[in-house]
């Protein structure tokens, strides 16, 4: 019972070590009872055997009624240590499996002194997009509350991935006049100083769920202290609890140098949902950069970020830069360890799911020499964008996915990549899905705050 129950709030890697342990000590603790078993019928009149025989059955009725109990428990242990430090390797070194998960070599530029921004790449599609500000009276009836998201129809959906001209949903939706805010408020001052910003590093906390952690302050040029900006998102309770542990921000609203920007207003009950907004909607927080890296709370950031521009970017010709998930490629892998785990609601999962089936989600297959990703599965950690119409179509259309199903943004990236590139089979999206070895090498992986 006590491995079930440890096996359940593992991270997924050190869960199917553990599985494994109890596969052996199913096996083991079968051999050891089967003889016990043979000799105590033997020495038992058959009448007594009977009794023995049920209320061995009782006692295994007992056992699984518990074993589902601790899975109940189990589970609402998980929530909220989601993706917890998932390369918790040290706890239990595995030579193979350090070097599995080891960082690798990322070859920056020596210094950003020369770094030279490519011409707008020609190859890159253009068109140009508008975003749905304010929901139209007539969509909402007196049943329906305004939403962050909008509402958009499936027709409206099913639009929205062509890209051409055209006016999408994409979060920041207001009711009509008179509609309360959908969230996602902040300060003036915040969001004059958001318009300019160029380049943008973010990234967020909500709900106290994890430690601020500071970009790694020598590792950054003086170019980008001076150039980018670094902001860092938060709740009213997070920027409480910070400020009661000394971590006040300072007279500019910094902290090191993450510039603090409070969200008041959260538009989703979700937090997890709610850290999907700045995650995937930087173009629209950042309305005049051209440049964004987004990286999650429990990464600290070692490498300057012109250079990770450099490198993922303009060295590859890519607008988009994401790095593919460290064990798993298939979004059916995928579906399982989220159910596993307990990470969603199964019905929400399988809905979501079998619309992708559907409409073109198929199995990862590594044979295939034609695959047009190296992962259909993302650690999305980690993302480097330039907010060119394609990148940021794309990310309007992944948070769509987001918002209508479930927060779980590693199930629906691969269906929304493979969808907006069979729609428009002459425009490409170029991507460019690094490897988890290199997200490593440039961030520093920490545990998700236990306290809260
Ligand atoms: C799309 O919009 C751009 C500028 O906003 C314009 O130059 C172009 O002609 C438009 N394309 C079409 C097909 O309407
Ligand atoms: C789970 O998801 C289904 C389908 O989306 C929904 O009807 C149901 O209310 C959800 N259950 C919980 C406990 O949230």
């Amino acid at each position: 019972m006590a491995y079930t129950k440890n096996a359940e709030v593992l991270s997924p890697e050190r869960r199917s070590f553990a599985s494994s342990v109890n596969k052996i000590r199913d096996q083991s603790e079968k051999s050891l009872w089967a003889p016990r078993r043979v000799r105590r019928f033997g020495r038992i009149p058959r009448h007594r055997s009977l009794f023995w025989l049920l209320s061995l059955a009782v006692s295994f009725s007992i056992c699984i009624g518990i074993k589902i109990h601790f899975h109940g428990t189990a589970s609402s242990l998980q929530i909220g240590n989601e993706e917890s430090a998932v390369n918790n390797v040290a706890e239990q070194p595995r030579k193979t499996r350090r070097q599995r998960f080891a960082p690798c070599e990322v070859p920056f530029l020596d210094s950003v002194t020369y770094l030279l921004e490519p011409e707008d790449n020609i190859k890159f599609a253009r068109f140009s997009l508008g975003y749905v500000e304010r929901e139209e009276r007539t969509l909402l009836n007196e049943a329906t509350e305004a939403r962050f998201g909008g509402h958009q129809t499936f027709e409206d959906r099913e639009k929205s991935y062509h890209a051409t001209n055209q006016t999408i949903h994409c979060g920041f939706v207001s009711g009509p006049d008179g509609f309360p805010s959908t969230g996602f408020d902040l300060d003036e001052k915040d969001k004059y100083y958001m318009k300019t910003c160029r380049v943008v590093v973010s990234s967020c906390i909500f709900g106290s769920f994890d430690f601020l952690r500071r970009p790694t302050s020598k590792l950054i040029s003086e170019y980008s202290k001076k150039n980018v900006c670094f902001v860092m998102f938060v709740d009213e309770q997070t920027l409480a609890k910070l400020s009661a542990e000394g971590n006040a921000p300072d007279d500019r609203g910094n902290i090191g140098l993450w510039k603090i920007v409070v969200v008041k207003n959260l538009p989703y009950e979700d937090l997890r949902k709610t850290g999907k907004v700045p995650k995937f909607l930087s173009h629209r927080l950042f309305p005049s950069s051209r440049y964004s890296i987004w990286l999650d709370s429990k990464l600290r950031l070692n490498a300057d970020p012109m250079l990770i521009i450099e490198y993922f970017l303009w060295r590859t010709g890519s607008e988009y830069a994401i790095s593919n998930h460290y064990t798993r490629h298939c979004v059916w892998e995928e579906v399982l360890q989220n159910k596993r785990l307990n990470k969603y609601n199964h019905s929400a999962i399988d809905e979501q799911f079998h619309l992708y089936q559907s409409d073109g989600l198929t199995k990862y297959d590594r044979s295939d020499p034609n695959i047009p990703l190296p992962s259909f599965v993302p650690e999305g950690s980690f993302i480097v964008r330039a907010h060119t119409a394609m990148s940021n179509l794309f990310s309007c259309l992944w948070f769509n996915e987001v918002d209508r199903f479930t927060s779980r943004d590693q199930l629906s990236f691969a269906y929304t990549y493979l969808k907006l590139k069979r729609l428009n089979p002459d425009k490409h999206l170029y991507l460019n899905m690094f490897k988890d070895c290199e997200r490593r090498a440039i961030t520093k992986l920490f545990h998700h705050r236990t306290d809260t």
